[in-house]
């Protein structure tokens, strides 16, 4: 079997850590890993496969000899590093919001538009794209190819580990001093968010959205290839550690059902259907956390317009949401191209 010398680009944090754990799992064909990370983890060594790696400094030179790297690191980060690597011969697969509105370069999520990858070839660098979009569309795109979806309005209650490392200590850190009735240390976010809900992710644009609602927006057109779909989002910060749920409305051009979204989804690939009330059966952010498929629920038509219907989606968003989507395209890209 050929293997690949693949780079971790952010390799101490969040998401590289998942990509570790997932490269791991999957048994992707590793020669050499190459774990990069900033000055400050110097020193440090990261597990891989029961051994004991040591992180390197990202430099302009790291990429000699590497075939793919798995970016993660920021977007400030990629817009440097990704074109240096892509010139070195690795092919980038990019976690960040760097290039995922380049025309020119590929959006991807396997279960919806694997035939993309292909353009890699256009500048070496793929588009992850961000967290939300991606469990999202893993469950419109069978609903979009039965009855073409015409609107889409989604709500989404998003865990702190999507910030990073930092987010994940403040939500503990806080809700100990809450407990022990001391002041919460507010820095990562712009409120305390333990015990609370924040109606803003990223910063403000001038239309009013945030940042975050419009990669939702901009990205589902360019993953299901298909401008006409309308979205509009509100994304909310909630104090849950682990995995995005998603309120998501959908309106379509033809009829369709519950059942018969019900049976779709639960042919679809990457997802799960976990749907009886009666039992108190739904998705939950617990439940999904450290699992690798999207998990839908409360699948029911909105009776407010003929073709309409509700559901709720919820995926571990550093697995599918960013470390597994990635990795399941680095295993598309050596399977079909390299
Ligand atoms: P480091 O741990 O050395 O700071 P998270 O999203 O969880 O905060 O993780 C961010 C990741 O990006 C970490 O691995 C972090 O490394 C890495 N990173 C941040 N700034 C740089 C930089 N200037 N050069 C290389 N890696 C960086």
């Amino acid at each position: 079997m050929r293997t690949f010398n693949v780079a971790v680009v952010g390799a101490t944090g969040a998401v590289g850590n998942e990509i570790i754990r997932i490269l791991e799992e999957r048994n992707f064909p590793v020669s050499q890993l190459k774990l990069l990370a900033s000055e400050r983890s110097l020193g440090k060594s990261l597990e891989y496969k029961g051994k004991s790696i040591p992180v390197e400094v990202l430099n302009e030179d790291s990429f000699e000899g590497v075939q793919i790297g798995l970016f993660s690191a920021g977007g400030s980060i990629s817009e440097k590093f990704a074109p240096i690597a892509a010139r070195a011969g690795c092919v980038v697969v990019d976690n960040t919001s760097a290039f995922r509105m380049v025309h020119d370069i590929p959006l991807v999520v396997p279960e919806v538009n694997p035939e993309a990858i292909g353009q890699y070839k256009n500048k070496g660098i793929i588009a992850n794209p961000n967290c939300s979009t991606i469990q999202m569309v893993v469950a419109l795109k069978p609903i979009h190819d039965a009855v073409r979806i015409k609107r889409v309005v989604v709500s989404t209650y998003q865990a702190v580990s999507g910030t990073g490392k930092k987010a994940i200590d403040e939500l503990e850190a806080q809700t100990r001093a809450l407990l022990a009735c001391q002041e919460p240390v507010v820095k990562v976010y712009p409120h305390q968010i333990a015990f609370n809900c924040l109606p803003q992710i990223d910063v403000f644009i001038d239309n009013g959205y945030t940042k975050e609602e419009m990669k939702m927006i901009n990205e589902t057109k360019k993953i299901m290839s298909d401008p006409s779909i309308a979205v509009t989002a509100t994304t909310v910060r909630v104090p849950v550690f682990y995995a995005h749920s998603e309120s998501v409305n959908i309106e379509t051009e033809k009829k369709i059902t519950s059942a018969e979204v019900r049976d779709l989804l639960s042919k679809a690939p990457g997802v799960k259907v976990v749907d009886d009330p009666s039992q108190k059966l739904y998705p939950l952010a617990i439940h999904a956390a450290g699992k690798d498929d999207t998990y839908v629920g409360r699948i029911r038509e909105d009776e407010s317009i003929a073709n309409g219907i509700n559901m709720w989606v919820v995926s571990d968003n550093l697995r599918k949401g960013a470390a597994l989507n990635a990795v399941q395209i680095a295993e598309i890209l050596i399977r079909d191209y390299l």
